[in-house]
C-alpha cells in the first residue's frame, strides 16, 4: 500500500464528529487501533515490531542495533486535528521501506520505523512525551503523575494499555541504536505554498513551551451578585489572553496562544469559581520565550489582584530552539536536488532527539491550505507520493 492508500485505510479511525477532524489521543481506543494497525502493516512488510520502555513502537528492517537509520512520526492528534499531522510521517515511512524492498535494495545498516507516544500532548498536556522520556529529558515521576482531563494519570492509562510505567525513563538501549533520525511531516503553515516545491528540508524549530494559569475566585450567582461583590476569575483570564496577543505582537516573530480555557463549574448563569487557562508561547532566537512569558504573567497577576482572585502559574513543558544537523541537511539537499529549506514554528520529536545529540533532520510536504491542527490540514495525493519517494531516496542514501 502506498502512503496515500495507507492514509485512506485509517481515514475512519478517531473521527471527531463534534469538533470535526480527528481526536486520537494516546492510549484511547482510536490511537490504540492505529498502533495495532501500524504493527500489522509493519508485519506485512516483514518488519519486526517492538515497544521500548516508554511505549514508543519500533518496526525493524534488519536486526536492531546501533547506527540505525530511523524514520517515523506519531499517530496521536490534537483535539479535532487533521488527517496528516503525524500519520503522514508514519505512512510515508512504511511506503518508503516498501519501495526500497520492491527495488531489491538491501540496507547496509538497520532501518527502523518509529511511532512516538503522545507527540501532541493532547491528552496529558506535555508534548513529545515519548521522545522526552526516551531521551531522559522529562522526570519520570512527573510524567507518571500527569493527568488527563478526566483525572486519569499517565501511569494508569499506560498500565491499562499494557505499557508498564515503572519502566519509563531514559532508554539507553533504544537510544543508542538511533544513528540518524529523519521525520517526514506535513507542512503546518504557508511555508511551501509559494515556493512551487512539494517538499522542503527542515532547518530550525523555534523555542516553545506551555504554561498553566489557574485563577481562583468565588463561584456565585450571575444575577444576584453585584459587580462590586464579585471575584470572577474569568476577568483576569481575559487579561491574560489580551496580554498574550499584545506582547507577542511586540516581540519579533513571536507567537502566543491561549487555546484552552476551562472555567469551573461552567454555567452560563454562574460566576466561575476557578478558571484554568493554558498558554502556548514560542519566540525565535535562544532563550527569549520565558522572558516574554514573564511579562504576560505580570499582567495576569495584576489583573487577578484587582479582581480579588488568586493565581498560580506552572510551566508544564519547555523545549529549546533547535537547528537540525547541518551535515544531514546538506546530505538531504544533495539527494533531493534543489529543494527549499524551511524553518518551522511547530514542535517535533525530531527536535527533541536533535536537542539530545541525535543527528536528526526533517522533510516537509506541502500543505496547500496552510492550515494545521484543524480539519482543513491537507496534502495533495501527488505531493504525498513525492514525499514518500523523497523519503525512500533519503533512506537509501543513508543506509548504503
Ligand atoms: C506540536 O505539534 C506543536 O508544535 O504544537
Ligand atoms: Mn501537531
Ligand atoms: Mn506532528
Ligand atoms: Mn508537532
Amino acid at each position: 500500500m502506498s502512503a496515500v492508500s495507507l492514509l485512506r485505510d485509517i481515514s475512519d479511525v478517531g473521527r471527531d464528529h463534534w469538533r470535526g477532524g480527528y481526536s486520537r489521543h494516546v492510549f484511547d481506543p482510536a490511537e490504540t487501533q492505529l498502533r495495532e494497525w501500524f504493527a500489522e502493516q509493519a508485519g506485512r512488510r516483514g518488519l519486526d515490531v517492538e515497544a521500548d520502555r516508554n511505549g514508543n513502537l519500533w518496526a525493524w528492517w534488519g536486526t536492531p542495533g546501533p547506527g540505525a537509520v530511523v524514520t517515523g512520526s506519531h499517530l496521536d492528534s490534537v483535539p479535532g486535528g487533521g488527517a496528516f499531522d503525524g500519520p503522514l510521517g508514519v505512512a510515508s515511512a512504511l511506503d518508503a521501506v516498501k519501495r526500497l524492498q520492491d527495488n531489491g535494495f538491501r540496507p547496509r545498516c538497520p532501518v527502523a520505523v518509529v511511532v512516538f507516544m503522545e507527540e501532541e500532548g493532547g491528552r496529558f498536556g506535555v508534548p513529545c512525551l515519548g521522545s522526552r522520556l526516551l531521551t531522559g529529558s522529562l522526570d519520570v515521576d512527573t510524567a507518571r503523575a500527569l493527568r488527563d482531563p478526566d483525572g486519569v494519570t499517565l501511569a494508569e492509562a499506560a498500565r491499562r494499555a499494557g505499557v508498564d510505567p515503572e519502566r519509563f525513563g531514559r532508554d539507553e538501549v533504544a537510544l543508542s541504536r538511533v544513528g540518524r533520525f529523519i521525520e517526514l511531516h506535513v507542512e503546518q503553515g504557508r511555508g511551501l505554498i509559494d515556493l512551487s516545491s512539494p517538499v522542503a528540508v527542515g532547518s530550525t524549530v523555534i523555542e516553545h513551551g506551555r504554561w498553566r494559569f489557574t485563577f481562583t475566585g468565588q463561584g456565585n450567582h450571575a444575577g444576584a451578585t453585584l459587580l462590586a461583590d464579585r471575584r470572577d476569575p474569568m476577568v483576569p483570564a481575559a487579561s491574560l489572553i489580551g496580554a498574550a496577543r499584545r506582547f507577542a505582537a511586540e516581540t519579533e516573530g513571536a507567537r502566543a496562544t491561549v487555546g484552552r480555557l476551562v472555567p469551573r463549574p461552567g454555567g452560563t448563569n454562574v460566576i466561575a469559581s476557578t478558571v484554568d487557562a493554558w498558554l502556548d508561547a514560542r519566540v525565535p532566537g535562544a532563550d527569549n520565550t520565558r522572558p516574554m512569558v514573564e511579562r504576560i504573567i505580570e499582567v495576569a497577576r495584576l489583573a487577578a489582584a484587582v479582581e480579588g482572585c488568586e493565581l498560580t502559574v506552572t510551566e508544564e513543558s519547555h523545549a529549546g530552539a533547535v537547528t537540525f544537523d547541518p551535515g544531514l541537511r546538506e546530505r538531504l539537499g544533495a539527494v533531493l536536488g534543489p529543494v527549499p529549506e524551511l524553518a518551522t514554528g511547530a514542535g517535533h520529536d525530531a527536535a527533541i532527539l536533535a536537542e539530545h545529540g541525535v543527528p536528526s533532520g526533517m522533510l516537509y510536504v506541502r500543505n496547500p491550505t496552510g492550515v494545521s491542527h484543524a480539519p482543513e490540514e491537507f496534502a495533495e495525493d501527488a505531493d504525498v507520493e513525492r514525499g514518500a519517494e523523497a523519503l525512500a531516496e533519503v533512506l537509501r542514501d543513508l543506509s548504503t
